[in-house]
Protein backbone atom coordinates (compact mmCIF):
# COMPACT_ATOMS: atom_id res chain seq x y z
CA UNK A 1 0.00 0.00 0.00
CA UNK A 2 1.38 3.46 -1.11
CA UNK A 3 -0.23 6.60 0.19
CA UNK A 4 0.13 9.77 -2.47
CA UNK A 5 -0.41 12.91 -1.27
CA UNK A 6 -1.55 16.22 -3.61
CA UNK A 7 -1.93 19.70 -2.16
CA UNK A 8 -3.91 22.29 -3.48
CA UNK A 9 -5.16 26.05 -2.44
CA UNK A 10 -8.09 28.08 -2.64
CA UNK A 11 -9.89 30.77 -0.99
CA UNK A 12 -12.49 31.86 0.17
CA UNK A 13 -15.01 33.96 2.51
CA UNK A 14 -17.44 32.99 5.20
CA UNK A 15 -19.01 33.70 8.40
CA UNK A 16 -19.40 31.63 11.55
CA UNK A 17 -22.92 32.59 12.87
CA UNK A 18 -25.66 30.37 14.26
CA UNK A 19 -28.99 31.67 12.86
CA UNK A 20 -30.60 30.37 16.13
CA UNK A 21 -28.35 32.52 18.91
CA UNK A 22 -28.10 35.87 19.15
CA UNK A 23 -25.76 38.49 18.12
CA UNK A 24 -23.71 38.15 21.56
CA UNK A 25 -23.59 34.84 21.63
CA UNK A 26 -22.59 34.44 18.44
CA UNK A 27 -19.90 36.92 19.39
CA UNK A 28 -18.91 35.03 22.25
CA UNK A 29 -18.35 31.72 20.68
CA UNK A 30 -17.17 32.55 17.45
CA UNK A 31 -15.46 36.13 17.98
CA UNK A 32 -14.17 37.91 14.95
CA UNK A 33 -15.10 34.97 12.60
CA UNK A 34 -18.96 35.97 13.70
CA UNK A 35 -18.76 39.09 12.01
CA UNK A 36 -21.82 39.35 9.84
CA UNK A 37 -19.48 41.09 6.80
CA UNK A 38 -18.01 38.28 6.31
CA UNK A 39 -13.76 37.51 6.10
CA UNK A 40 -11.51 35.46 4.47
CA UNK A 41 -9.12 32.31 4.54
CA UNK A 42 -6.72 31.34 1.97
CA UNK A 43 -7.46 27.48 2.42
CA UNK A 44 -4.34 24.96 1.59
CA UNK A 45 -6.13 21.40 1.02
CA UNK A 46 -4.52 18.35 1.49
CA UNK A 47 -5.66 15.28 -0.45
CA UNK A 48 -4.02 11.60 0.19
CA UNK A 49 -4.90 8.98 -1.20
CA UNK A 50 -3.43 5.17 -1.35
CA UNK A 51 -3.46 1.83 -3.28
CA UNK A 52 -0.96 -0.09 -4.97
CA UNK A 53 2.02 0.87 -7.69
CA UNK A 54 0.31 0.07 -10.83
CA UNK A 55 3.46 -1.79 -12.69
CA UNK A 56 3.40 -0.51 -16.08
CA UNK A 57 3.36 3.53 -14.70
CA UNK A 58 5.16 2.74 -11.46
CA UNK A 59 2.31 5.37 -10.26
CA UNK A 60 -0.77 5.21 -7.64
CA UNK A 61 -2.76 7.87 -9.63
CA UNK A 62 -1.64 10.15 -12.15
CA UNK A 63 -0.96 13.33 -10.10
CA UNK A 64 -2.23 15.26 -13.14
CA UNK A 65 -5.35 13.63 -12.92
CA UNK A 66 -5.89 14.09 -9.07
CA UNK A 67 -4.89 17.31 -9.54
CA UNK A 68 -7.52 17.78 -12.37
CA UNK A 69 -9.91 15.90 -10.47
CA UNK A 70 -9.78 18.09 -7.23
CA UNK A 71 -10.01 21.01 -9.40
CA UNK A 72 -12.99 19.99 -11.62
CA UNK A 73 -15.16 18.93 -8.44
CA UNK A 74 -13.89 20.62 -5.69
CA UNK A 75 -12.11 24.26 -5.91
CA UNK A 76 -14.95 24.99 -8.88
CA UNK A 77 -17.58 24.82 -6.48
CA UNK A 78 -15.11 26.44 -3.49
CA UNK A 79 -12.60 28.37 -4.92
CA UNK A 80 -13.23 32.77 -4.51
CA UNK A 81 -16.71 31.74 -3.66
CA UNK A 82 -19.17 32.85 -0.59
CA UNK A 83 -19.01 29.62 1.62
CA UNK A 84 -21.78 30.70 3.50
CA UNK A 85 -24.40 31.67 0.42
CA UNK A 86 -23.02 29.69 -2.47
CA UNK A 87 -21.87 26.09 -1.61
CA UNK A 88 -24.76 23.80 -1.73
CA UNK A 89 -23.36 21.02 0.29
CA UNK A 90 -22.78 23.64 3.14
CA UNK A 91 -26.40 25.04 3.34
CA UNK A 92 -28.07 24.64 6.79
CA UNK A 93 -24.70 23.92 8.05
CA UNK A 94 -22.04 25.63 10.32
CA UNK A 95 -19.19 26.69 7.63
CA UNK A 96 -16.56 25.42 10.00
CA UNK A 97 -13.66 24.20 8.73
CA UNK A 98 -14.68 20.71 10.04
CA UNK A 99 -17.88 20.70 7.77
CA UNK A 100 -15.63 21.98 4.83
CA UNK A 101 -13.33 18.85 5.07
CA UNK A 102 -16.45 16.34 5.28
CA UNK A 103 -18.02 17.82 2.73
CA UNK A 104 -15.04 17.90 0.31
CA UNK A 105 -14.74 14.24 1.16
CA UNK A 106 -18.01 13.35 0.47
CA UNK A 107 -17.46 15.27 -3.28
CA UNK A 108 -13.59 13.45 -4.16
CA UNK A 109 -14.83 9.78 -2.42
CA UNK A 110 -16.75 9.27 -5.71
CA UNK A 111 -15.15 10.67 -8.15
CA UNK A 112 -11.77 8.99 -7.78
CA UNK A 113 -11.06 5.81 -10.36
CA UNK A 114 -11.76 2.18 -8.56
CA UNK A 115 -7.97 0.87 -8.32
CA UNK A 116 -7.64 4.42 -5.43
CA UNK A 117 -8.77 5.02 -2.49
CA UNK A 118 -9.39 8.08 -0.38
CA UNK A 119 -7.33 8.04 2.69
CA UNK A 120 -7.44 11.67 4.25
CA UNK A 121 -8.44 15.35 3.47
CA UNK A 122 -6.62 17.52 5.53
CA UNK A 123 -7.86 20.94 5.31
CA UNK A 124 -5.47 24.32 6.77
CA UNK A 125 -7.45 27.06 7.50
CA UNK A 126 -4.73 29.25 8.50
CA UNK A 127 -0.87 28.10 8.90
CA UNK A 128 -1.44 27.22 12.37
CA UNK A 129 -5.32 25.43 12.14
CA UNK A 130 -6.09 22.22 10.43
CA UNK A 131 -8.53 19.28 10.46
CA UNK A 132 -7.99 16.21 8.96
CA UNK A 133 -11.03 13.58 8.05
CA UNK A 134 -10.43 10.07 7.21
CA UNK A 135 -14.09 9.23 6.50
CA UNK A 136 -15.38 8.12 9.82
NI1 LIG B 1 -13.09 32.11 9.60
Amino acid sequence: MIYLTRIEHFNAAHKLYNPAWSKEQNEDVFGKCANENWHGHNYDLYVTVKGEVDEQTGFLIDVKKLSLIIRDYVLEILDHKNLNVEVEFLQGKMCSTENLAKGIWQILDHQLPPNVTLHCVKLFETARIYVEYYGD
